[in-house]
Order: structure tokens, then C-alpha cells, then sequence
């Protein structure tokens, strides 16, 4: 079995190499003068692990070009820890592309692993066998460290109904409360959060998305906390997309710090998912 490093996952595939004991593959890539992009991997071995998240469109292109690569491996499975455009799973207005259903469609694999897809409907639309899995456990035992024995904090909270699945596992792995807010989006980086009374006063919050791009989510959600008397908030999520400045947006917001997955690589992305890609290859 030979682990494939995307151009985007490279360390988290050296994790997951490192996790099965096993030979993590030389991948070549650049860009033409044009901007097209090059992609070579010299060596697939009969079973391809491709790791590569998709957070832009060239690393949707590199994924395609990693799978045709691979194509003389007897099985190749596709680990998308991060799978770009699943929000956009249905049709919100006629005439729109079901982007994540474009996308899984073009993806020809033996098996496709993705890690808190945005909806598991999506999953559905990858001609292979598609199967989401939940990093929420990891998420627990980094918290874990947070809470002394006796201790209901710190609460969970989850940004939006979307959220809340992850927020009960959370919390559940703590025995710790968890909430939910409810969130309009009024456009692509400014959303709304409906006022409510939470139980949160004196007590450390971790509000608790699955993705956080512009971290207007994290913002918003972290005034109405700030309302009820909450002391310590933090923020986690599984993927950190961080667009433009939303890491100072964050941190400019009185938050205490960010903690997610390494389904992208950022400076933030301290739980690790490895153990449980290489535990379901
Ligand atoms: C949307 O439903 C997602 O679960 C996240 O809440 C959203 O992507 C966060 O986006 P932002 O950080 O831009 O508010």
C-alpha cells in the first residue's frame, strides 16, 4: 500500500503514513507558465491512498490528476478530508449548480473517504463507495484537557442546527452541557444570530462549527456569549478554511484561541485526524 500526498495534505498524509507504518509515495507537481498544473507520481504501488482536500479549485484539479496518475493500482481509494463546495449541496434558487454533486460525480475511485462532510447527503452523488468519517471523538480528547474532573465547563456551543450533531458528540465525550444558536446568512461573509438566554455565565465555551471561513459565525456567535456572562470562549472546528482575515477577525473578537483537525493544514490544526483514516484503511 503506498500513501499518496496531495499537494494540499502533504503532512497529514505523512501522518497517516507514519500512523500505518507504511511507504508514503514521491508526488511532482508545478505549474506551467500558463498557470495549468503538473502533476507526476513516479512510483503508485497496487494499492493507491490518495489524500487531498479540496479547499481551491486547483486542488480539486490535482485530486483528478492524482486519481488518473494512479490508474495502473489494482484499488485506489480517495481520502477528501476537506471537500470544497459541499455547502453547496442542493439548489437554494432555480437554476443553480448542485456544486458538490458536480464535483463527487467527476471523482472514479475504488473507495472515498471524506471526514465530516457538510452534509452527508452529498455522498451519495460519488459513483464509488462513499463513506464520511466523524472526527468528533478527536475533537473530545483535545477538550478533554480543558476540563477538570467535576468541572461543567467548558459548555458547547453549536453555531447553527447544522452544528449540533457535532456539538451533543462533543459534549457527550465530556459530560459537559451543550447549546445551539440559530444563524441566518445574509451573505457569503455576514450572517445573523438570533438573540437567546444560554447557561453559560462564569464558564469557559467552546463554540464548536464544522468549517470556519470567514469566522463571522464564530463572531457573531461569540457577542451573544459575551452577553450572557460566559467567561473563557474558544472556537473549534474540524476544517479550518480561514479565508481572508478571519483568524484576526477571531482573535479581534476577544476569542481565546482556535483549535481544529488537520483535514487543512494550518498553523491552528492541532487535533490530528491520521489514527482515523489509518484506522478504516
Ligand atoms: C455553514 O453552514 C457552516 O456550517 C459554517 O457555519 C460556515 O461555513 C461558517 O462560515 P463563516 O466562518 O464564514 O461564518
Amino acid at each position: 500500500m503506498h500513501i499518496i500526498p496531495g499537494p494540499s495534505s502533504q503532512v497529514l498524509a505523512g501522518s497517516v503514513a507514519r500512523a500505518m507504518q507504511c511507504r508514503l509515495a514521491g508526488t511532482e507537481f508545478f505549474h506551467f507558465p500558463d498557470g495549468e498544473q503538473y502533476l507526476r507520481v513516479p512510483d503508485v504501488g497496487d494499492h493507491a491512498v490518495i489524500i487531498q482536500s479540496t479547499p481551491t479549485d486547483s486542488d480539486f484539479i490535482a485530486l483528478l490528476q492524482l486519481i488518473d496518475a494512479c490508474d495502473a493500482a489494482d484499488q485506489i481509494d480517495v481520502i477528501i478530508p476537506y471537500f470544497g463546495y459541499a455547502r453547496q449541496d442542493r439548489r437554494f434558487k432555480q437554476g443553480e449548480s448542485v456544486s458538490a454533486r458536480a464535483l463527487a460525480r467527476a471523482i472514479t475511485a475504488d473507495r472515498v473517504f471524506t471526514i465530516n462532510i457538510h452534509n452527508q447527503s452529498v455522498l451519495q452523488h460519488f459513483d464509488a463507495a462513499a463513506t464520511d468519517l466523524d472526527a468528533a471523538p478527536a475533537i473530545g480528547a483535545h477538550l478533554a484537557s480543558m476540563k477538570t474532573d467535576q468541572s461543567d465547563s467548558p459548555v458547547i456551543i453549536a453555531p447553527d442546527k447544522g452544528a449540533i450533531d457535532l456539538a451533543r458528540s462533543v459534549a457527550g465525550y465530556l459530560d459537559v452541557d451543550f447549546d445551539y444558536m440559530e444563524k441566518t446568512r445574509l451573505s457569503g461573509d455576514d450572517v445573523t444570530i438570533k438573540t437567546k438566554k444560554l447557561n453559560v455565565a462564569g464558564k469557559d465555551v467552546v463554540i464548536l462549527d464544522d468549517i470556519i471561513s470567514t469566522g463571522g459565525t464564530i463572531v457573531k456567535t461569540s457577542h451573544l456569549l459575551n452577553e450572557n456572562g460566559a467567561d473563557r470562549i474558544f472556537a473549534a472546528c474540524i476544517h479550518p478554511v480561514l479565508a481572508r482575515n478571519a483568524a484576526t477577525r477571531i482573535f479581534s473578537a476577544g476569542i481565546e484561541g482556535i483549535m481544529a483537525t488537520d483535514t487543512l493544514d494550518r498553523s491552528v490544526s492541532v487535533i490530528s485526524v491520521a489514527q482515523l483514516i489509518a484506522d478504516v484503511i
